[in-house]
């Protein structure tokens, strides 16, 4: 091959890279549009609610293992420690920033899982303890369908 004849294909090579690149991103941006509303909050408050995220997920988890082993206390702790107690702990600077529908989802999630627990304790029924946690993920869900957080 000649020098101008490569250098041709080369050029070409890059303007094709170039052109493939500077149209994926917006593909996939219509694809993927994230339609969720921002709730704006600081770092530290970002990690402070994801972890708490992390501990609802992790109590549902340990819920749906004590319900296979019919085992209540297992149930009953775990729950417990994600209900009205976490929710009592929300920094009031940090409850400011949250939208109504923010603040209405959130202790419905808490109530959840002290409704678990209180089963857990009283009839132990582990039926009702599954009944309660699939209704509760639905609050899960519903709030993760709408909001985000971006730090600022
Ligand atoms: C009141 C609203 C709300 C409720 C209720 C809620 N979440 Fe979240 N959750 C969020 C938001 C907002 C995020 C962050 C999403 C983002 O910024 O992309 C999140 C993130 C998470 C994450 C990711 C944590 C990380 O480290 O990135 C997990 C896991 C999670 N939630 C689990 C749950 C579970 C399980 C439940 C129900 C028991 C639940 N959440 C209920 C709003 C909620």
């Amino acid at each position: 091959m000649n020098r101008a004849r490569f250098k041709k294909r080369f050029l070409g090579g890059v303007m094709g890279c170039f052109l493939g690149l500077s149209m994926v991103p917006s593909v996939m941006a219509s694809e993927s549009a994230d339609t969720r509303e921002v709730i704006w909050v600081s770092a530290g408050e970002k990690a402070a609610i994801l972890s708490e995220m992390r501990a609802f997920l992790e109590a549902s988890q340990t819920i749906l293992e004590g319900s296979l082993a019919d085992d209540m206390d297992v149930i009953e702790e775990a729950a417990r420690s994600v209900g009205m107690k976490m929710m009592r702990g929300t920094p009031k600077e940090l409850h400011k920033k949250l939208p109504s529908g923010f603040t209405a989802l959130g202790p419905k999630a808490h109530r959840g899982f002290e409704a678990i627990a209180d089963e857990a304790s009283g009839m132990g029924d582990r039926e009702v303890v599954l009944q309660h946690l699939a209704k509760l993920q639905k609050t899960c869900n519903g709030c993760h369908a709408i909001y985000r957080f971006e730090v600022k």
